[in-house]
């Protein structure tokens, strides 16, 4: 999407060039997103954006690397799906400034209740080794609090009490601004922000632990079929996809809420979502 602040994000992250020199790419205009919206809306159709943090954010780095813990350079957004070792840095309040202006220019677009933050695949590896992470874990106690158990008798490293700590603060801005966050159940890590709602995708754990914590849930567990872009039959005829196995009769089929679930959880379950990641779609048609 077109950030009017920052407008090298979609200069330089919207483009990759593959190993033929072929470029791939591409992003919304704020003029297209309000189409979209209204399109949309005038058929009762509510789009929530994910705003991908503090992982997952490579295009965001390669225009501003001084936002990641190392400060790059990096050349270009991956060319490849998969993890990232190079995430935003959550020592430096720069970041935040940053993510919070990104937001405030997405939240006038999207008029609905809901921000999705991502929060999902973070490795913890550069926050180790960065002293304005280490920082922030010290000055904020994360070091000290990671040596205790949680209310619920689990302990978290201290740089999971980090994503928990960007999160939270992610969510109280969003929440200022009237919106609610969503985000994968890789924010149950180092302690779910007060009042997220989970998106369960490796299985349905992270969820049933959310909804124990009296938190909303959206079921989109991958093996269950709810990615939409795995496979759907043999490989050998199926256009490129990273592997699983959805089918029409296996999405059908799941139950997010079934009648062995507790009721106390099952309230908690708003709904599932497919999963249709573009990676893999190499056109519109
Ligand atoms: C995800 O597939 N990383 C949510
Ligand atoms: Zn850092």
């Amino acid at each position: 999407i077109e950030i009017k602040k920052y407008p090298e994000l979609t200069e330089k992250g919207a483009i990759r060039t593959e190993g033929d020199g072929s470029k791939h790419g591409g992003f919304y205009t704020q003029e297209q997103i309000k189409e979209v919206v209204a399109y949309a809306q005038e058929r009762f159709i509510t789009i929530i954006p994910e705003i991908e943090m503090p992982g997952h954010a490579k295009a965001a780095l390669v225009s501003h690397p001084e936002l990641s813990c190392t400060g790059g350079p990096f050349d270009q957004p991956r060319i490849i799906w998969g993890v990232e070792e190079d995430v935003f840095c959550p020592g430096k309040e720069a970041t935040f400034n940053f993510l919070e202006d990104v937001l405030t220019e997405v939240f006038a677009l999207f008029p609905g209740e809901y921000i999705h933050i991502g929060g999902d695949e973070c490795p913890k590896g550069r926050w180790k080794e960065c002293p304005d992470c280490q920082k922030r874990i010290k000055e904020e106690g994360l070091d000290v609090k990671s040596r205790v158990a949680d209310a619920n008798g689990k302990k978290h490293s201290p740089e999971e009490l980090l994503q928990s700590y960007t999160i939270t603060r992610i969510e109280k801005f969003a929440n200022e601004h009237g919106k609610k966050i969503i985000g994968w159940d890789e924010i149950l890590e180092g302690g779910l922000a007060p009042s997220a709602t989970v998106m369960s995708w490796r299985g349905e754990a992270g969820g049933i632990a959310a909804a124990k914590q009296q938190h909303d849930v959206i079921m989109t567990p991958n093996r269950a079929g709810f990615y939409l872009d795995h496979l759907q039959g043999a490989a050998e005829v199926e256009p490129a996809a990273i592997g699983g196995y959805s089918t029409v009769e296996k999405v059908y089929s799941y139950n997010p809420v079934p009648d062995t679930m507790p009721a106390e959880i099952g309230k908690y379950i708003i709904g599932v979502q497919g999963n249709l990641w573009a990676e893999y779609i190499l056109s519109d048609t």
